[in-house]
Parts: structure tokens; sequence; C-alpha cells
């Protein structure tokens, strides 16, 4: 399989862990027809597939809120692209680039494949995302205080300076991501329209 000649269109959706990305990419999902791949979910259906040689690696980065090699996510990441035809609207890559290397590692595989649209991130002050983390009850291994303060210090010394990068592109759009999930909605789809991505019928 290939990419063919088609150019995918991509928008990248980043902030602190619990701040609303997965809820927020289902809702553009059904809404906007944009594929949702979340990186951490990919991880984790590979860490859980039998026969995975990566399995126990990706189970420690995940306890320690530390960042799987690109190789492995990028690959995930292009694999899932591959597997959603070529009729898509565009995808919403979530919890990725997290660090240098997933972007030069994106940038190195995939930049001549897609266009990297915007940069939806979605802020909200820590103690708010620790306790929705803590709150949340999804049965994540990393979803305990221990794991969720690695993971801050990660997104703060590791993610941060990727979103800081896109900024000076000219690229992020930022939203209030501490609102009700519906009022976030509102904002994000504004983006999306500025973007010129319409509802779908
Ligand atoms: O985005 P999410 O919170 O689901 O990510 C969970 C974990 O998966 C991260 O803390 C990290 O260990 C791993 N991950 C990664 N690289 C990414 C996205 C997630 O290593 N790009
Ligand atoms: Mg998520």
């Amino acid at each position: 399989m290939s990419f063919g000649d088609k150019v995918h269109n991509v928008v990248f959706v980043l902030g602190p862990p619990g701040s609303g990305k997965g809820t927020q990419c289902s809702k553009i999902q059904s809404n906007l027809g944009f594929i949702h791949l979340s990186a951490g979910d990919l991880l984790r259906a590979e860490r859980q597939r039998k026969g995975s040689e990566f399995g126990e690696l990706i189970e420690t980065h995940i306890r320690n809120g530390s960042i799987v090699p690109v190789e492995i996510t990028c690959k995930l990441l292009e694999n899932a692209m591959l597997a959603s035809g070529d009729s898509v609207k565009g995808f919403l890559i979530d919890g990725f680039p997290r660090n240098q290397d997933n972007l030069d590692g994106w940038q190195r595989e995939m930049s001549d494949k897609v266009k990297v649209h915007f940069v939806l991130y979605l802020s909200a002050a820590i103690e708010v995302c620790v306790q929705r983390c803590l709150n949340r009850g999804q049965g994540r291994t990393d979803d305990n205080e221990e794991s969720i303060q690695k993971r801050i210090v990660t997104y703060n010394e590791q993610t941060f300076p990727i979103i800081k990068h896109y900024e000076k592109l000219d690229m992020v759009r930022e939203i209030n991501g501490e609102k009700s999930s519906d009022e976030v909605y509102a904002e994000v789809e504004r983006a999306f329209k500025n973007a010129g991505f319409r509802h779908h019928a």
C-alpha cells in the first residue's frame, strides 16, 4: 500500500494530559468528518497486540510518561492512515508530535505525503488536568498520581517547546480547554471553519 499522489490533510491536536483532546476529537470526527487517530491509543493497542515486539517497551514508556521512539509511533500512525483509504477528508492526529524526536521523524517520513493545516492547542491549568485524569476512570495504567506527575514534566519540558515551534510558524490555534466540552467544541469548530473545513452533509 502507498499514499499514491494524494496529499492528506492533517491537523495536530496537542495540550496537557486531561485537556480534553480525545473528547474534542470524537466530536470533530462525527461533525466534520475527520478521522481521529490518537497516538496514545495506537500505542496502547500495539502494546496489547499478541506478538508485538514493542509491547514491553511501550508499557515502560507509558508508565513513566516518557515518549516512545518515533520510528514506532510514526509507523503506527502511517499504517492507520493507509488503512483509512483515500477518500477521507483529513486526519486529526491527537497527542503527536510530543517531542523533537517525534517532530523530526514525522518530517522525515511524512512531510511530502501530508499537509499539516494547523495545531489545535487545548490549554488548561495543570491542577484542572490532574483532577480530570484522576477522575476519568478509564482504567489506564498511567492515570495514577505518580505517572500523571511524570507526564506533566514530560509535557512541560518536551511537548510545550513543540507548541512554541508551531507558534513561531503562526500555525497554533489555542482554545481554552477548561470550559464545558460543548463550549470548547463551539470554538474548535470555528477554528476548522476558519481553515476552510465545513460541517459535512
Ligand atoms: O496521549 P496519551 O495521554 O494517550 O498518551 C499516553 C502515553 O503514550 C504518553 O504519556 C506516552 O508515554 C505515550 N505516547 C508517546 N508518544 C506519543 C503519544 C503518546 O510515547 N506521541
Ligand atoms: Mg487521549
